[in-house]
């Protein structure tokens, strides 16, 4: 049903995990995606997969909450692949991070955790909309946590922080842009399988009501959709995608 021939999407954090998903299945479907990273031989390896597999892909590394390297980065993907009709604002776990309660942290020890998920959405944001909305189209996504939306008691507030100012950032957006041909959603996601010790995955999977964890390709679904010409009444919102867990 839903086909991105002669789209161009930049993904970002796509060097793994679920970016790298996602930006497998725009490929699939026909866009030409640009891979952010921080670290540019992961995205040179999710460049690779998509080549092998048949589709387009370039690399775009830079620190998204750098503002002028995201503008720059940003501005080098367009030259290659033409204008961007689709964001997906997907970094969002800074390096080393860590769990601490909140009282034991000290305020340098949040900043990483707003600079990414606050901040960092923004940059992208700021770097593509003036142009999807002077062209009349654009899709743009942003994945966020439930832990942006509920109280969790395992020593993330400050990520939890990071990601409800993206949320928040996002319904706002999505409202000033609405009349213009661009949409705006976020999808808050559960937890998601990321190779742990078979123990801790079956330990994790046993707090989720379908009694396992997503998969990179269950978050790709409904990005897809999102990215698609067929969501052009979908704006605004923010989607709980996480096996059950209701968050609401
Ligand atoms: N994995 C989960 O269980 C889970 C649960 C809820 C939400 N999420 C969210 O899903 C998204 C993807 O998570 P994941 O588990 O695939 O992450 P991951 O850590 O496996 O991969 C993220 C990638 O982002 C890159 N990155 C980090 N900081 C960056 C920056 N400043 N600029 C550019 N790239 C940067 C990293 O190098 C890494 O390759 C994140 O937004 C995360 O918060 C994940």
């Amino acid at each position: 049903m839903f086909d991105l021939t002669g789209r161009s999407a930049l993904i970002t954090g796509a060097g793994q995990g679920v970016g790298a998903g996602i930006a497998r299945a725009l490929a699939d479907l026909g866009a030409s995606v640009a891979i952010n990273d921080l670290r540019e031989e992961r995205a040179a390896e999710t460049v690779a997969a998509i080549e092998a597999a048949g589709g387009k892909a370039v690399t775009a590394a830079f620190d998204v909450c750098d503002y002028e390297a995201t503008v720059a980065g940003i501005a080098r993907a367009e030259a290659t692949l033409g204008p961007l009709d689709i964001l997906v604002n997907n970094a969002g776990v800074p390096p080393d991070m860590g769990v601490t309660q909140f009282r034991d942290t000290k305020p340098a020890d949040w900043r990483p955790f707003i600079d990414l998920n606050t901040y960092g959405v923004m940059n992208c944001v700021h770097a593509v909309v003036d142009g999807m909305c002077n062209r009349g189209k654009g899709r743009i996504i942003t994945i966020s946590s439930g832990a942006g939306t509920v109280g969790i008691p395992l020593g993330i507030s400050a990520y939890g922080a990071g990601k409800g100012g993206g949320i928040a950032f996002m319904r706002h957006l999505a409202m000033e842009v609405a009349k213009t041909g661009v949409t705006a959603n976020t999808i808050a996601i559960g937890l998601i399988d990321n190779h742990s010790e078979p123990e801790i995955t079956a330990h994790m999977a046993k707090t989720v009501p379908v009694g396992a964890l997503g998969q990179p390709e269950d978050i790709a679904a409904l990005v897809v959709y999102l990215a698609s010409d067929e969501a052009k009444w979908m704006t605004g919102q923010t989607l709980q995608l996480n096996g059950g867990n209701v968050t609401t």
